[in-house]
């Protein structure tokens, strides 16, 4: 039997160069997203290769149930869950629309944690030897600090690596890995989704290959953290050290 890699947002950017590098690896997969052409034409590009296809909204309450439940009734077990689907939205905060940035918390929090509470049970039984089995949870450089004018997404993402260091710590005497890829601007449609194009974000990307390359390989690796990037690195090696209130200043002027 083949270890099987879920992966979610897998319809485009980062999580479409992920889901490549997975099969690659030998991973059969399921890919979760709502865009299902995109989905198949992953699916086409992989040539044969097993890949599952689950169309879903994850910002649906209870879509992480439904999609748990659909792997079963296929017969399906994961080893590999990568909590890749997230979107940003920029404006100030009271200016938001409540319900849009409550459907971001479902998506980058809510279906997050319970695909990994729903999962981690089969992942942790699941024997594999010399093939990696773990939780990889996409967070974003915007772990590290306050972000005003994305206030909740980068709260979003500070919970996620939050999360993340903390399974690393409860999980320390198994076999599970548990990594968190914190990427900075990458070139994907995220700015246009968040309708943040005319931000300073847009100024210097990598390339989602590249991040997914740095995610995959840290992850085979076991790396709790991964930041994609030496401009990056050194981003958020200097939020360790500045005031919030500095930080929360310099985030406000590239998001703007
Ligand atoms: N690009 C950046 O600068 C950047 C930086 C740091 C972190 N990240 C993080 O990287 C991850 C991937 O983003 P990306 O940059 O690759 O952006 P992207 O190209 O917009 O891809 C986002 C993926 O998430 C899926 N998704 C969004 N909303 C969803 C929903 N309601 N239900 C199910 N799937 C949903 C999308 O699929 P459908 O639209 O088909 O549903 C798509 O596959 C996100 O968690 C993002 O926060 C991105």
């Amino acid at each position: 039997m083949k270890p099987t890699a879920l992966i979610t947002g897998a319809s485009g950017g980062i999580g479409y160069e992920l889901a490549k590098l997975f099969a690659k690896s030998g991973y059969n997969l399921i890919v979760v997203a709502r865009t299902e052409e995109k989905l198949l034409q992953l699916k086409t590009e992989l040539e044969g290769h097993p890949v599952t296809i689950i169309p879903q909204d994850l910002s649906e309450p209870g879509a992480a149930e439904i999609v748990y439940d659909k792997v079963k009734e296929l017969g399906l077990t994961v080893s590999v869950l990568v909590n890749n689907a997230g979107f940003g939205l920029n404006g100030y905060f009271d200016e938001l629309p409540l319900l849009d940035q409550q459907k971001m918390l479902q998506v980058n929090v809510n279906a997050l944690t319970e695909l990994t509470h729903l999962f981690l049970p089969e992942i942790k039984a699941a024997r594999f030897r010399s093939i990696p089995k773990g939780v990889l949870n996409v967070a974003s450089t915007a772990a590290f600090q306050p972000g005003p004018k994305m206030s909740v997404y980068y709260a979003s993402k500070a919970y996620v690596l939050s999360l993340s260091e903390a399974l690393v710590e409860e999980l320390k005497d198994t076999s599970v890995t548990i990594s968190t890829l914190c990427p900075g601007a990458t070139d994907t449609n995220f700015f246009k989704t968040a309708k943040a194009e005319h931000t300073k974000l847009v100024n210097s990307t990598m390339s989602s290959e590249s991040v997914a390359k740095a995610g995959f390989l840290g992850f085979v690796k076991g790396k709790r953290v991964i930041i994609p990037g030496t401009a990056n690195q050194s981003m958020a090696y200097l939020s360790k050290w500045l005031p919030r209130s500095v930080s929360a200043k310099f985030a406000h002027y590239i998001d703007s």
